[in-house]
């Protein structure tokens, strides 16, 4: 944010004419664009050239962007890797018809590399509504023949229409380059380019090594693409003997994309413009799992994402070395069970694989699957082939040699490809083989899905930009679980840094993240020796999914990765309501109407687990801290861990294991492990209390009479003076009466017998009513025997969140 306002000042600093300096359309040879006095607008006003000065840096640069777009957003870059020092910049084209950009009127520092422009008589320098800046002969207006353009040099920004690969005449290679940072525009280490290999593919390099394979275009995508993703962006393929590229168009051609490689967290990232945000909305972004990172599960690994571990030997293919493999180090690849021996083998036949790395590769336009199967068998070391063009029942013939790298298992993947095995494993039963490797993929796949449990597919409802190039298609809508994979928390949480930690819940701790797309997320990581099970992991995971209210908590998903079990919520930043109620700062600054409002909110979110809800759910553990509150400081209920659910009439359960929190149980789930909806109505009654009185159930501590808060608040009603109870914090902004009315459904919550307590639908009718209530009974109170010497503590506990007790033998 800070750095945003800085940029949005420096640029005002430095652009203190751009207000009113002229925007031409064209530069010819007499004129010249100056830093600070001129920009060029395209004709339709959509990009502008200019001169500005990158993130917190003071160099200058001569760039394109969007004109009417407040977040300036840079698509090219001139001078990348000679900017301009404190001194004033300008462009012109000289005297012989180059493009030159100079620094202080004379020394040249950067220059437009064609060997075109001398030719030309009259050259004019206009910019296009694509964000093309181009050099052309003044009298040559409609062409598209330029002496120079942009898009032949781009910078980290790929436009619609703008190709992406090679130009096999002139030897030219366009390929898009990240920032080294934002601060600094020169080459970062991050490519994306068009390899030349026979089978020609895209493919994304961080320094020398190769990071991901889009995989080569297949006729209709490129084949590492799942066939639903990126629905708005139309990618098209040329390879001919003039060129070899990629473009992309938007589908609907009036909204603003664009492609670019982000060296800051190594995503190349689609981004679209959102008129209603006035913001970039990003689209889709990649890598997005294990399985893009290249080569991931070495040379003839198929990487299947759910299944465990992710990477399956191809079939007939053994880990090179199974402790490594054991140890989930997938490096070494699979090799042959046994050696193919190069007569009479056979091939098995795999549906919906992203294609191998095509370095060795060979392809054939003209050839049809029987002549490309022969071809493939006629040469020892072909490992693979399939169709070149998936259209029309397919054509043409793709084959690969030796060691098969990068496959992974698309999900909706529609392609075939046939990998070559040894005649002997076949037993000569080509069908059966096949369809033995069907039945295994498939098997594998839902032991995957089983073993993953009920979340299965990374999918965020309600961002339907999300949707992107790597997401998965979700097939079972009835599980909105998405799963989150492992890497991607890590990341998003920088690591689980102690930094991101918001705090420890009962479970283990809590930390912030942001994914990559921008969301904040709170991530619950279960630690490993709580009492929380599978079982109650899973309990929660379905509960809470299952849970829609706005009251409640979002579950965004969940990741199972061995041992480690995380849950992602959506992320409250105003955290908890004990973080407030309990500081004597923070607490001024939740005046009664706020917390009359909290106080509904949460008898609604908890009428609707007990009533409303599909399932009857008693929460079990309903306390301050979980409570949350959102950025408009509406409270949402969490950690349904504890939860139970219950079908049909059943409101009553006996447990032997007793799960919550001191201070807040009902006198009868404590003592007998009796719980109900009344023993949520009893924890209610507390919290009411505390929100009333500022104070904690567990800590309090009146200097004359040791008695807890409920004791304190039942004296003070059976004394007639309850408004004694009301923080003292909340100074004058209290309506008497409804601060009266909420100590008197508070004790009649907390009433010894569970059945005189109200319920949840009569409490929130109370809250909002006139109606007179009945006279509370004697509150039931409950000894801390066993966990605390002495009746209650004299002392409050500083900072927390009361004792939790996991596992408590009834009696
Ligand atoms: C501007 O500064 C950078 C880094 O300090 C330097 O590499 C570059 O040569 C300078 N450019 C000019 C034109 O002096
Ligand atoms: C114009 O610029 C080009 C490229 O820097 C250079 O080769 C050429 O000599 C310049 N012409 C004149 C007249 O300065
Ligand atoms: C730069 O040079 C051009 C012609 O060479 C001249 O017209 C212009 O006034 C000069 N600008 C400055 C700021 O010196
Ligand atoms: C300029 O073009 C020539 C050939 O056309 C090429 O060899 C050279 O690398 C290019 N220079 C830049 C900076 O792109
Ligand atoms: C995608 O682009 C191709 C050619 O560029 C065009 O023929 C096709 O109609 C486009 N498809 C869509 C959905 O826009
Ligand atoms: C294209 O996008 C514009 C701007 O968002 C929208 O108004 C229009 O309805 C869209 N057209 C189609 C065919 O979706
Ligand atoms: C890189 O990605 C981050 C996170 O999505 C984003 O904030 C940043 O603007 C991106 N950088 C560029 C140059 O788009
Ligand atoms: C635009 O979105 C980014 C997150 O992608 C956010 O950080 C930024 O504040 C937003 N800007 C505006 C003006 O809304
Ligand atoms: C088989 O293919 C490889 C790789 O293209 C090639 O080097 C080798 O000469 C071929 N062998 C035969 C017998 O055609």
């Amino acid at each position: 944010m800070e750095l945003l306002c800085f940029m949005v000042f420096s640029i005002c600093l430095l652009f203190p004419l751009s207000q009113t300096s002229s925007a031409a359309d064209t530069i010819t040879a007499s004129q010249s664009l100056s830093d600070g006095k001129s920009l060029v607008s395209s004709p339709s006003g959509i990009f502008e050239l200019g001169f500005f000065s990158p993130g917190i840096s003071k160099s200058r640069y001569l760039g394109i962007w969007y004109k009417n777009i407040p977040v300036q957003t840079v698509i090219w870059v001139a001078n990348r890797q000679s900017p301009i020092n404190g001194s004033t910049g300008s462009l012109m084209i000289n005297t012989t018809g180059h493009l030159v950009l100079l620094e202080n009127n004379q020394t040249v520092i950067w220059s437009a590399n064609s060997s075109k422009q001398a030719n030309s008589q009259s050259p004019v320098l206009q910019l296009l509504d694509n964000g093309n800046l181009v050099l052309r002969d003044e009298g040559d207006t409609n062409s598209g023949i330029y002496l120079w353009q942009s898009f032949d040099y781009p910078s980290d920004t790929l436009l619609p229409g703008m190709k992406l690969g090679w130009d096999l005449k002139t030897g030219l290679n366009r390929r898009v380059t990240a920032w080294k940072s934002p601060d600094d525009p020169s080459p970062g280490d991050f490519i994306w380019e068009m390899v030349l290999h026979n089978y020609p593919e895209p493919v994304m390099w961080k320094g020398s090594n190769e990071f991901l394979r889009s995989g080569p275009w297949n006729g209709v995508l490129f084949s590492g693409r799942p066939p639903k993703a990126l629905p708005a962006l139309n990618f098209t393929f040329v390879s001919n003997e003039d060129e070899v590229y990629m473009i992309f168009q938007m589908v609907n051609e009036s909204l603003l994309g664009r492609m670019i490689m982000n060296q800051t967290i190594s995503f190349r990232q689609q981004w679209i413009w959102s008129q209603a945000e006035q913001n970039w909305t990003l689209y889709g972004s990649f890598p997005r799992d294990p399985c893009d990172s290249y080569g991931h599960c070495g040379g003839n690994g198929n990487c299947v994402l759910g299944s465990s571990p992710i990477c399956q030997c191809l079939e007939r293919f053994v880990p090179a070395s199974l402790e490594k493999w054991k140890l989930n180090d997938f490096s070494g690849g699979c090799v042959r069970g046994k050696p193919l021996n190069c007569k009479n083998d056979g091939f098995a036949k795999y549906h919906g694989l992203k294609l191998p790395d095509t370095t060795h590769s060979w392809i054939n336009k003209n050839m049809n699957l029987d002549e490309c199967r022969a071809k493939c068998l006629s040469n020892c070391s072909c490992s693979a082939y399939t169709n070149l063009d998936v259209r029309g029942g397919g054509s043409g013939c793709a084959i690969w040699f030796g060691d098969l790298v990068d496959i992974k298992q698309i999900p909706g993947g529609d392609e075939d490809i046939y990998i070559r095995i040894s005649a002997s494993e076949l037993g000569g039963k080509d069908e059966k083989w096949k369809i033995g490797v069907i039945a295994a993929s498939a098997f594998a796949v839902i032991v995957g899905m089983l073993f993953v449990g009920y979340c299965y597919i990374l999918r965020f409802r309600g961002k339907k930009y999300l949707k992107g190039e790597d997401i998965e298609e979700q097939k079972e809508d009835d599980l909105e679980l998405p799963l989150l994979d492992f890497t991607t928390i890590e990341s998003a949480t920088n690591y689980f840094s102690i930094n991101n930690k918001l705090g420890e819940g009962g479970f283990g701790p809590v930390y912030k993240g942001r994914l990559v797309e921008g969301q904040e997320i709170a991530v619950k990581r279960l630690s490993r020796s709580s009492g929380q099970g599978i079982k109650e992991f899973k309990n929660e995971v379905i509960l809470i999914a299952k849970l829609q209210h706005r009251n409640l908590v979002k579950l965004l998903g969940c990741c199972i990765q061995g041992e480690e079990k995380l849950l992602i919520y959506e992320y409250m930043p105003n955290k908890s309501l004990d973080y407030f109620l309990f500081d004597e700062t923070r607490s001024k600054l939740l005046d009664w109407p706020q917390r009359f409002q909290i106080i509904c909110g949460i008898a609604r979110g908890l009428l609707y687990l007990h009533q409303d809800s599909r399932l009857r759910i008693i929460h079990r553990d309903l306390k301050p801290s979980n409570v949350l509150l959102d950025r408009d400081m509406n409270p949402k209920i969490s950690d349904f861990g504890l939860a139970k659910t219950f079908g049909g009439d059943q409101t009553e359960g006996n447990t032997n294991r007793v799960v919550g929190t001191y201070g807040y149980m009902a006198p009868e789930y404590a003592t007998e492990g009796q719980f109900s909806v009344k023993s949520d109505v009893f924890s209610f009654g507390i919290l009411l209390l505390e929100i009333i009185s500022g104070k904690k159930s567990k800590g309090f501590y009146h200097l004359n009479h040791r008695l807890n808060l409920i004791g304190n608040a039942w004296r003070l009603w059976k004394e007639g003076r309850p408004l004694e109870l009301i923080d003292k914090g909340l100074g004058n902004s209290c309506t008497l009466s409804e601060v009266l009315r909420c100590i008197h459904v508070s004790l009649l919550c907390v009433q010894q017998q569970p059945e005189d307590r109200p319920t949840m639908s009569s409490v929130v009718q109370m809250l909002c009513s006139e109606s007179t209530l009945p006279q509370p009974k004697e509150p039931g109170f409950v000894p801390e025997k066993g966990l605390l010497d002495g009746e209650f503590p004299l002392i409050n506990e500083p900072s927390s969140n009361g004792l939790t007790i996991t596992q408590l033998e009834a009696r």
